[in-house]
């Protein structure tokens, strides 16, 4: 036993559940019941972020998850979209096969900036055929004005917060 270890441990305050312990379950439950009932087969998530809330829907909802990945991760047959950034491009990725012509998908990321990712994710599901229904993320940065790219595809977020936040 060391006293020092005490000490420290004396000076830590436990604030149990810091910062919102509900904040993570009922994102997923509002976009749950949004979809439940609207024939979803397939979510689709963008790498990295849409991977922290596209699983969960898609279990809850019963329906396959799709990574949509950052170039050189996936192992098979791709198909690719560009989409430009604030320097440059980057690329996302689908594996053929991943998404079939009847699936009906929701493309899921955490935030929706200039749209340019969701705009790429998009293209991905539809050039496999399958019908995107909309776009859910839990933030928009509305001034970006990235809503603009995605056409008449509908995007559903949570918030909207401008570039001050
Ligand atoms: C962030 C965010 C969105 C994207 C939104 O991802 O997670 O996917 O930017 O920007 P856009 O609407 O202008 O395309 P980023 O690629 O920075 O990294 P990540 O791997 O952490 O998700
Ligand atoms: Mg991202």
């Amino acid at each position: 036993f060391d006293a020092r270890v005490a000490r420290i441990a004396s000076t830590i305050r436990v604030i149990p559940d810091f910062p919102k312990p509900e904040a993570f379950r009922e994102t997923i439950d509002i976009f749950v019941e949004r979809y439940k009932a609207k024939g979803i087969t397939v979510v689709a998530g963008v790498e990295a972020r849409g991977f922290i809330f596209g699983p969960t829907i898609a279990l809850a909802l019963g329906a396959k998850f799709v990574p949509l990945r950052k170039p050189k991760k996936l192992p098979g047959e791709v198909i690719s979209e560009e989409y430009s950034l604030e320097y440059g491009t980057d690329k996302i990725k689908m594996h053929v096969g991943a998404v079939e012509p009847d699936d009906r998908a929701v493309v899921v990321d955490d935030l929706i900036a200039t749209g340019g990712t969701l705009c790429a994710a998009v293209k991905l599901i539809e050039r496999a055929g399958a019908e995107v229904v909309e776009c859910a993320c839990v933030i928009e940065l509305s001034e970006l004005k990235g809503r603009d790219k995605l056409g008449n595809k509908p995007v559903f977020v949570l918030v909207k917060a401008d570039e001050a936040g």
